[in-house]
């Protein structure tokens, strides 16, 4: 066959899929698809995008023929290429000069030829295509889309005319149908969604019912009826919406908000008697003089705000149940301060809402709290009530709940009140029917709160919230039969075929309708079961999963589902009829339940982009059961294979998850043999002229040895693709996690994920020996290190981004083979990727200035830390430079025989770097630290703005100091520096474009925890 490079293995405009990537994490738009239903790893949107398109159009070097033939574009290659060669020139006499000196100048390589200017060129018209295309609000401007899948149509159409003598060139090679794509991992759907808008056939497939399901609503089941007017009574009625035109999904989103509302209606008869509203009276106002504004108003509830409670361990208060609060707080914004607070009379207590700042402004914010764990103190006596005796009253089933506060619905934003017995007791006059009895996996890894008694999914629920959710579930299969009655009013065939039997008639739009329902009440659960909080900062509802497990919420919120706030019933709805406002591709696409390990979907072969699990850092299944008890009660009869067990399948679940197998080896072994087994499906069923891209991310602070690099899910990862027979020909770094995901707050987690480029092993390639390969390593890294660094990869990643280069040398050879003739190892080749990659950037120390080399060396030994004069004084003639010279120049203090670094927030605010006679890279990058943490990333452009180039050497510095601080455990510091380096693109924009900061900014340390 013969085959093209593509884009992808070659090059791509990295910085402008990250900065949208990061943008659209920061801030979710209308419409967003991973709004729709909750999924753990999503990948943004850009990348995906990026990706398929790059993996499917041909790298411009494979047609520069085609190139050169254009008058035009020959002519302005020519002139490019006058200047080119004038700089090249430059810079290899310089090399020459050098060589002999002790200058480190490195060569230019070969002369650039008119060939690499076309291609140059042609690479950036297809990078504006992209960085247009990654755009979510380009989503439906068909322009920007039809740009894209006209350089897709191209090459493929380049590769059917290159291999028409292909012995089986009329299955794979169809000038008239692009291949179709598969993702046999699809989570949530980013990457089949995404292969979907650039016009591909689309075939999704997951293990996990929920994915599934997913997948189903969001891109199989609106090109059905896509274009088709809304069925509901309503909108049939509406002349203006009869003579609209329908695009996409748009009907079907008006059904979901017609049918939601009816829900809602229905529901507010059946069960508006446990949502009351509160009357404010003139006795509230006496006390609370705020609220004389709403006297005599009645005040919807948005949520009423719990907390947990035990019985006191002292056995002076023994019968009094004690809160277990983590913060008094209610609202902590600036000016409306409001906090609750316990008022002890009587041997018992009660909660009374104040406003304003508190007294006790640590006990407000700290509630009951001791110490981390569930370690409490008794609201009577004081006693600590240990995390222990906690759990052991859990597992009694003896933890309760107190009514902490009420939020209502004022003109101008939340109310607190107080709350009163007759609101306790309302809730307790709720008696649900019907709860989901599936218990918990015992996975202590992330399921935690079994351990104080919720041993089965409805525990996680109050009855209040369990009558809420059964009455909604049992609506959306009332919903379904009025919109079966509509559609065939509106004239949709009468065939009683259902959506699970390819029907498209009314039966069927009523499935798709209940289908979106019950999205809907997913996402009620997601914001209504006893583990969502109260954010005070926010005055609003956290979702119950904020971390990638089920952890116990102490004091939590209970949202109204007829109330306004992220848990109503019509708020839910609108994150699923606002997607299908945007969803309007019309390629067919196919949602599947399938293992991996033996897939086989419709006809192969296939474009893959795939995002598998990541070894045991998540455990979707267990996870997701939380969604399917819900979602099964309402869809049984509408998939009923799809939900024929009661729980979500896990035997096949590609997890290296200990509790399942046994122990961590059962664990790795069951990982590795699985991973092989889809990644072989994977080999086998791709379509020759397209490479293979695979997501893999893991985090570093799992790493298994000492310098943080190599660890079992990676190892194994990599065995399993290259056992699968693939060989690894690129890799990207793609920036795909939020800075203020919970779980990178604080700590060092990746914020990358890498994108690996595969492709057939090539079975004739060499063998090496270890000595060759570690020799082609030096060789190869030290430039890859380069064009990680260029593309702003965060310092926290670069060591697992490196794996791609040096796994790429790794796979070029059929074997490495050390001195006993033995083939070496991924974990051992892993290991002398890691050894380079330290040369490497110790290397690069030699670009820097003598004060930087001496500051790094010093820092590496004492850090900020004071140390000997003696010892400090000795290294600066070794470097070349002067302790007095560095106490002059501002980097560091010298007292009473002692030397040490000054800290970024000790160097002076008015510093200018245009007067400072003695201006170093470690200078540069700490005043940058100081100014990006008190004035933001504008004020750091700014600083950027006046140093111009020198700025970037910083960036290097920056590099280096995150590895130091890394592998010393310095992490306030490793954060600094990471943080500088993941605020560069912003930084550099503002700099070069002396803008205005987009309104969300990244903070130095990323957001706070939520
Ligand atoms: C990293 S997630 C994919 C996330 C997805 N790219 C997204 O953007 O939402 C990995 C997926 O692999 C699925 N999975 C695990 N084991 C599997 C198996 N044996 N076969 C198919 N899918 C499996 C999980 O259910 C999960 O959805």
């Amino acid at each position: 066959m013969k085959g093209n490079k593509k884009l992808i293995e070659v090059a791509l405009p990295l910085d402008a899929i990250n900065l949208e990537s990061l943008r659209r994490k920061q801030k979710a738009p209308k419409g967003w698809p991973t709004s729709f239903h909750k999924w753990w790893a999503q990948r943004p949107l850009a990348a995906a995008r990026a990706v398929i398109f790059a993996q499917l159009v041909d790298d411009p070097s494979s047609y520069v023929d085609v190139l050169r033939a254009d008058r035009l574009l020959h002519r302005k290659a020519e002139t490019a290429l006058k200047a080119r060669l004038k700089l090249w020139e430059e810079a290899s006499t310089l090399a020459k000069k050098a060589k002999g000196s002790n200058l480190a100048v490195s060569e230019p390589g070969l002369a650039p030829t008119l060939d690499d200017i076309l291609a140059d060129q042609e690479r950036q018209r297809l990078f504006r295509i992209i960085e247009n295309l990654v755009m979510w609000d380009n989503t439906n401007n068909e322009t920007v889309l039809q740009a894209a899948r006209n350089e897709i149509w191209q090459s493929w159409r380049r590769a059917c005319a290159e291999n028409a003598d292909h012995p089986r060139a009329k299955d794979l090679f169809d000038r008239h149908k692009l291949p179709s794509f598969c993702d046999p991992f699809a989570g949530s759907g980013s990457l089949p969604l995404s292969a979907q808008w650039l016009g591909l056939e689309t075939y999704a497939s997951d293990l996990n019912p929920v994915a599934v399901l997913i997948n189903k609503a969001m891109i199989e089941i609106p090109p059905k009826f896509a274009g088709k007017p809304p069925v509901n009574p309503a909108s049939r009625q509406d002349e203006s919406l009869i003579a609209r035109q329908w695009r996409g999904a748009q009907g079907l989103a008006e059904d979901v908000r017609y049918y939601s509302q009816w829900m809602r209606e229905e529901a507010e008869n059946r069960i508006g008697h446990l949502y009351p509203t509160t009357t404010v009276t003139a006795a509230m106002t006496r006390e609370r003089p705020d609220l004389k504004k709403y006297e005599g108003e009645k005040l919807t509830a948005i949520a009423w705000l719990w907390t947990r409670t035990v019985k006191s361990p002292n056995p002076a208060f023994a019968q009094v149940d004690v809160p277990l609060t983590t913060t008094f707080m209610l609202s902590t914004k600036a000016g409306k301060e409001v906090y609750v607070e316990p008022v002890i009379a009587n041997g018992d207590y009660h909660f009374e809402v104040r406003v304003g700042k508190p007294r006790d402004a640590k006990v407000a914010t700290t509630g009951t709290k001791l110490a981390r764990g569930a370690n409490f103190r008794c609201v009577m006596s004081g006693t600590p009530i240990a995390g222990d005796y906690v759990k052991a009253e859990g597992k009694a089933g003896r933890i309760g709940a107190r009514l902490m506060a009420l939020v209502g619905e004022g003109e101008r934003g939340r109310v607190y009140l107080s709350p009163t017995p007759e609101m306790e007791d309302i809730a307790l006059t709720a008696h649900p029917t019907w709860k989901p009895d599936t218990p918990l996996a015992p996975d202590l890894r992330a399921l935690w709160t079994p351990l104080y008694g919720l041993a089965t999914f409805g525990d996680h629920f109050t009855p209040r919230q369990l009558v809420g959710l059964t009455t909604f579930s049992d609506l959306v299969q009332e919903a379904r039969k009025r919109a079966e009655q509509d559609a065939i009013a509106a004239g949709l065939p009468s065939d009683g075929k259902s959506l699970a039997m390819a029907g498209t008639g009314a039966a069927a739009y009523a499935d798709a309708v209940c289908t979106y329902l019950a999205c809907v009440l997913d996402r009620m659960v997601y914001y209504g079961s006893s583990l969502t909080s109260w954010l005070p900062k926010d005055n609003a509802l956290r979702d119950c999963m904020p971390r990638q497990g089920l952890a116990m919420t102490w004091d939590f919120a209970e949202a109204n589902p007829l109330g306004k706030s992220s848990g109503d019933v019509l708020t839910c709805s609108k994150s699923i009829s606002n997607y299908l406002d945007v969803a309007t591709p019309f390629t067919r696409a196919v949602a599947s339940q399938q293992d991996a390990q033996s897939m086989l979907i419709g006809k192969a072969p296939y474009v893959f982009s795939t995002d598998p699990p990541y070894y045991d850092n998540i455990g979707y299944a267990d996870l997701s059961d939380f969604f399917y008890v819900w979602l099964r009660r309402s869809l049984k009869s509408v998939f009923p294979e799809l939900f024929a067990t009661l729980a979500v399948p896990k035997a096949e679940e590609l997890i290296a998850s200990p509790y399942r197998h046994g122990s961590k080896e059962g664990a790795q072994a069951f990982f590795l043999d699985g991973m092989t087994k889809a990644m072989s499906r994977l080999a086998e069923q791709a379509h020759p002229a397209f490479p293979v891209t695979i997501y893999y991310a893991f985090k570093q602070t799992e790493s298994d040895d000492t310098d943080g690099t190599t660890n079992t899910g990676w190892d194994t990862f990599l065995d399993a693709v290259i056992r699968a027979g693939f060989s690894i020909t690129g890799t990207w770094p793609m920036r795909t996690e939020g800075a203020g995901r919970m779980i990178a707050a604080g700590t060092n987690a990746l914020a990358s994920s890498i994108v690996l480029v595969c492709r057939p092993l090539n079975i004739d390639a060499p063998t090496a020996t270890r000595r060759e390969f570690v020799a082609t390593l030096k060789a190869e890294l030290p430039h890859a290190l380069a064009n990680l660094q260029r593309g702003n990869i965060a310092p926290v990643d670069l060591a697992q981004a490196a794996i791609g280069p040096g796994m790429a040398v790794y796979t070029r050879f059929s074997k490495v083979l050390d001195a006993e003739g033995n083939t070496l190892s991924v974990r051992e080749a892993l290991s002398l990727i890691n050894q380079t990659l330290d040369e490497a950037l110790a290397e690069q120390e030699g670009d820097f200035d003598a004060d930087s080399r001496w500051a790094l060396t010093w820092f590496e030994q004492s850090g900020f830390d004071e140390g000997e004069y003696g010892v400090a004084e000795q290294l600066s003639k070794s470097k070349n430079t002067s302790v007095a010279g560095m106490d002059l120049a501002g980097i560091l203090e010298s007292d009473h025989g002692k030397v040490r670094l000054l800290r970024p927030e000790e160097l002076p605010s008015d510093w200018d770097p245009v007067t400072d006679s003695r201006l170093s890279e470690w200078e540069i990058v700490h005043h940058l630290i100081r100014v990006l943490s008190s004035g933001g990333e504008s004020a750091a452009g700014a600083l950027v703005g006046k140093l111009g180039a020198k700025a970037e050497i910083a960036r290097e510095l920056a590099y280096r100091l995150y590895t130091l601080c890394e592998r010393k455990k310095r992490a306030p510091e490793a954060l600094a520096y990471n943080g500088l380096v993941q605020s560069w693109p912003e930084i550099v924009r503002l700099a070069r474009e002396g803008g205005q900061p987009r309104a969300e900014q990244v903070g130095l340390f990323g957001a706070t925890e939520e």
